[in-house]
């Protein structure tokens, strides 16, 4: 049974559009090369795509430093190709998400170009947030960019303008109409191009307070906002409720007007989901309240330990708060701002953890690459182009190792992904996890997922709750095994570095993330795996 509508329980793969497949051997990915592959992205099993910013950027910031929203990068192709490839998506039952990017535009902007031009009060700088200079010279307030160094840079006229993450990325000023007029004309233009959805870029941070005003604590914010950074947890959680620039009540009256616009498009069920870091947890949920947006992201799972205790509560917390706005979770492992699963936890525990967040309710994201288990790139310094990376003069590795091209085929780099020279390096040591090989080879991650995503959508979708047979909390209080019922299935899975001994007492396994075993007559599940059984 297929849940209604369709993004209700939606598997949803993340293209990373200069990472997935060169048409013109230029070493980057483009639409041409996304549309030839869409054969194979169908055949996994997902029900959409979400493709990462293609649009005109002097990509300063993978693409999310836009220059102008409705146009297409010419290192991504053209306008025509982005029809092509939405055409094609649909042809193969796929919708498509864009990601749009309401907090910034980059510099080369026309708008911002303007206002450079423009004087200090003028209509062109208040689109961004110009301020004057402290009276010593200094920036308006202490603010940290999430980039690394200050959020704020001078114009020639001793202005400042603010920037949250790079220089090249001014904020834009929300309280101003004209903004929100301009998203709704790109959000239009996508939507009548035929997009289905969009991903909200930085959704929380679009309204800003007390802008004039110092924080108290910028290095200890700065460091908080960071998740490779050990800090004691309410520290952490009381610097995250004090963010100014985060998670304002005035993000939610923009949702609410770009509902109403969404909602216009009557039965094409379109649909959105928002980045939201937001604290504490349940404020997430405001995001997806009736009126508003559809989803949103639970990054829980991006930093999560394979621990059972762990994982049994962010998995409830996010079950129970969501169902508090009558909406369903959303489930990702990795995406193209956290290392990849594969290399943060291991690969067994990878695999295993993919089977069961594919048997939760809700939706599951699918990072392009986590199909084949693919770990982050190896990396030289001097091959990093994020900014965060150089605005830390390197103390921050940042996010290119999990951005480095997917391997297709053949059997040394660029394996098929360029004819030319891939844009980050990639690692010999990857041919054995090549589409090519990996689709031959019946254990491997890939058959792995188009096996549970053929089964997820014959048993799973639209049977509701899940049940908990045994947890941290109930039955044995073990912490390593997890199990729970939904509909017609029971997943389980051995957090232990031990196999154990399981009754299956005939009750058919249907998918295993490990090789089961037979010893003297007992079933052995293997260690860091997780199964699914037929009731
Ligand atoms: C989001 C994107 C990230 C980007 C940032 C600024 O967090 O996912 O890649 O750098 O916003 O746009
Ligand atoms: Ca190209």
């Amino acid at each position: 049974m297929k849940s209604t509508p369709w993004w209700k329980e939606a598997v949803i793969y993340q293209i990373y559009p200069r990472s997935f497949c060169d048409s013109n051997g230029d070493g980057d990915g483009d639409l041409a090369g996304i549309t030839s592959r869409l054969e194979y992205v169908q055949k996994l099993g997902v029900d959409a795509i979400w493709l990462s910013p293609f649009y005109t950027t002097p990509n300063k910031d993978g693409g999310y430093d836009v220059a102008n929203p409705r146009d297409v990068d010419p290192r991504f192709g053209n306008l025509e190709d982005a029809k092509l490839l939405i055409n094609h998506a649909h042809e193969l039952n796929l919708r498509v998400i864009a990601d749009i990017v309401p907090n910034h535009f980059s510099d080369q902007h026309a708008w911002f170009q303007a206002a450079l031009k423009a004087d200090r009060g003028s209509p062109e700088r208040n689109r961004f947030h110009f301020y004057d200079a402290k009276p010593d010279g200094t920036p308006p307030n202490n603010w940290i960019s999430l980039f690394g160094g200050p959020s704020w840079t001078q114009v020639e006229d001793g202005q400042y303008y603010l920037h949250l993450f790079d220089s090249s990325q001014p904020d834009l000023n929300w309280e101003n109409s004209e903004v929100n007029v301009d998203f709704e004309t790109t959000l239009r233009f996508w939507l009548d191009l035929g997009v289905d959805g969009f991903r909200i870029d930085v959704a929380h941070g679009l309204v800003k307070e007390d802008i004039q005003e110092n924080h108290p604590d910028p290095a200890g914010l700065s460091e908080a906002l960071r998740l490779d950074v050990e800090m004691e947890t309410s520290k952490r959680n009381a610097l995250l409720e004090s963010v100014p620039y985060f998670d304002r009540q005035g993000v939610h009256e923009i949702y609410r007007t770009w509902r109403r616009l969404f909602d216009s498009y009557g039965n094409r069920d379109v649909m959105a989901v928002a980045e939201a870091w937001v604290h504490p947890p349940i404020n997430a949920t405001l995001y997806v309240r009736p009126d508003e947006l559809h989803q949103v992201f639970n990054f829980d799972l991006l930093t999560a330990p394979f621990d059972g205790a762990y994982l049994f509560d962010v998995i409830n917390r996010s079950i129970q708060l969501n169902a508090m706005v009558n909406a369903l979770p959303t489930w990702a492992l990795s995406n193209h701002d956290s290392p990849r699963v594969a290399s943060r936890i291991g690969d067994s525990e990878s695999r295993a953890l993919a089977l069961f967040v594919f048997a939760l309710p809700g939706s599951a994201y699918v990072f392009a690459g986590q199909e084949l288990g693919l770990p982050d790139g190896e990396l030289r310094d001097s091959d990093r182009v994020d900014p965060s990376f150089i605005r830390t003069n390197g103390a921050i590795k940042g996010r290119d190792g999990a951005r480095v091209p997917l391997p297709w085929s053949g059997s040394h780099p660029p394996f098929g992904f360029t004819t030319g020279k891939p844009w980050l390096p990639m690692s010999q040591s990857w041919k054995s996890l090549t589409v090519e090989s990996e689709m031959d080879n019946s254990k491997s991650t890939l058959a792995m997922y188009r096996s549970a995503l053929e089964l997820r959508a014959l048993h799973l979708t639209g049977t509701g709750d899940i049940s908990w047979l045994e947890s941290p909390l109930h039955g044995s209080m073990r912490s390593d095994l997890l199990i729970f019922k939904r509909g017609s299935i029971t997943v389980v899975m051995n957090l232990s570095i031990k196999a154990q001994e399981i009754e299956l007492q005939g009750v058919p396994l249907i998918i295993s993330s490990g090789e089961l075993t037979n010893l003297d007559g007992t079933t052995l599940m293997p260690a860091l795996s997780c199964m699914w059984c037929l009731n």
